[in-house]
């Protein structure tokens, strides 16, 4: 039996998890900066620092009211990618504790955590992991797209990326551009459950056969569109203009998601990262995963945005899942944060 104390600061969510992997059980508190950076329409990375600070000693003394904080055999700790002041308080935090603790400390790739995150629910099942290998992954969150494949050793291999913005980021923009309050991407859903997505029609880029991900024009386009239509017309057709928008950025993601399910033939697929709570990009790759006999893995909604179980779950599945050099998405050294 090992327990583990987390912690995650990679963006605007403090978090701290104590994990225990014979129990598969996760506590976990997670403290959200969205209303301190919702007034400037993003986040900002020196308040989003300044926050961790003040979050983190109320979040462990939260935990440690729940467990045995000083029973935990290692730490873990986001040491990348993410804003390099978010990322130095969750780090010298596990870094103070590992040293009073005695204890060691994993550092661990915020991309991976993700990655990993959507086969917890199978894990806490107890079910085999190794028999959803090969597995083709779709890591969608507000600072990264990611499409991804696991082989059968668990080593990883990124097969496509975004030319520019994430796409939790094209969620964002349009909905500063539409007047919407940050975070944009759970503000269009809501209001695109109204509408209808075949009004508008905005582009895709790419031919899904290129496993390259663009979406500056898809808000460059949005953007020219409101301009020609106007605020009256804005605002009596915002419900299906979220939800044109909203089908035009899943189907550049699906598009090519099914293309390189089709084409590589995994065991297994995911959609991992806080835009995999979108119930729109859901229910379409269930249609497709179901079609084509295909298990689709999802973490439950509350591991889908940054959190520190999935941080944990990712410390604790890989020591004996042992990394090479060929692997692409590598965890990292504690002193490499950034
Ligand atoms: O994974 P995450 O918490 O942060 C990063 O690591 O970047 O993802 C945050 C992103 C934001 O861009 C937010 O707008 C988007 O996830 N998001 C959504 C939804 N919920 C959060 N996008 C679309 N639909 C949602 N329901």
């Amino acid at each position: 039996m090992t327990k583990y104390l987390a912690l995650e600061s990679s963006c605007d969510e403090s978090a701290v998890a104590f994990f225990c992997d014979q129990s598969r059980c996760f506590e976990e508190r997670i403290f959200s900066q969205i209303a301190s950076h919702a007034p400037f329409g993003g986040v900002v990375p020196e308040l989003a620092a300044r926050e961790h600070l003040r979050a983190f000693p109320q979040l462990l003394s939260e935990l440690a009211q729940l467990c045995e904080l000083q029973s935990v055999d290692r730490l873990a700790v986001t040491c990348g990618p993410g804003l390099a002041g978010s990322l130095a308080m969750g780090v010298a935090a596990a870094q103070a504790l590992s040293i009073w603790l005695d204890r060691p400390l994993i550092g661990v790739n915020h991309l991976r955590a993700h990655a990993l995150s959507v086969f917890i629910e199978a894990w806490r099942r107890q079910e085999n992991l190794d028999r959803c290998l090969p597995h083709l992954g779709l890591l969608v969150s507000g600072g990264n797209t990611l499409l991804f494949w696991i082989n059968e050793r668990w080593r990883f291999r990124i097969i496509g990326e975004t030319a520019d913005d994430a796409a939790g980021e094209a969620f964002d923009k349009a909905a500063k551009l539409l007047g919407l309050p940050y975070p944009g991407g759970r503000e269009i859903e809501r209001l695109a459950q109204d509408g209808d997505s075949d009004a508008f029609s905005f582009p895709c880029a790419f031919r899904p056969q290129d496993l390259k991900f663009s979406f500056s024009g898809l808000k460059t386009a949005l953007r020219y569109f409101l301009k020609k239509i106007g605020t009256d017309a804005i605002e009596k057709e915002l419900a299906s203009i979220c939800a044109s928008y909203q089908a035009a950025l899943c189907k550049a993601l699906l598009e090519k998601f099914f293309y390189a399910a089709k084409t590589f033939a995994p065991k297994s697929m995911g959609i991992s990262g806080g835009v995999s709570q979108n119930l729109y990009l859901r229910s379409r790759a269930q249609n497709f995963a179901d079609l084509h006999g295909l298990p689709l893995l999802l973490a439950r909604t509350e591991l889908c945005g940054d959190n520190a179980s999935m941080v944990a779950f990712a410390a604790a599945l890989d020591p004996y899942r042992t990394q090479s050099a060929d692997d692409f998405i590598p965890n990292l050294k504690i002193d490499d944060y950034s």
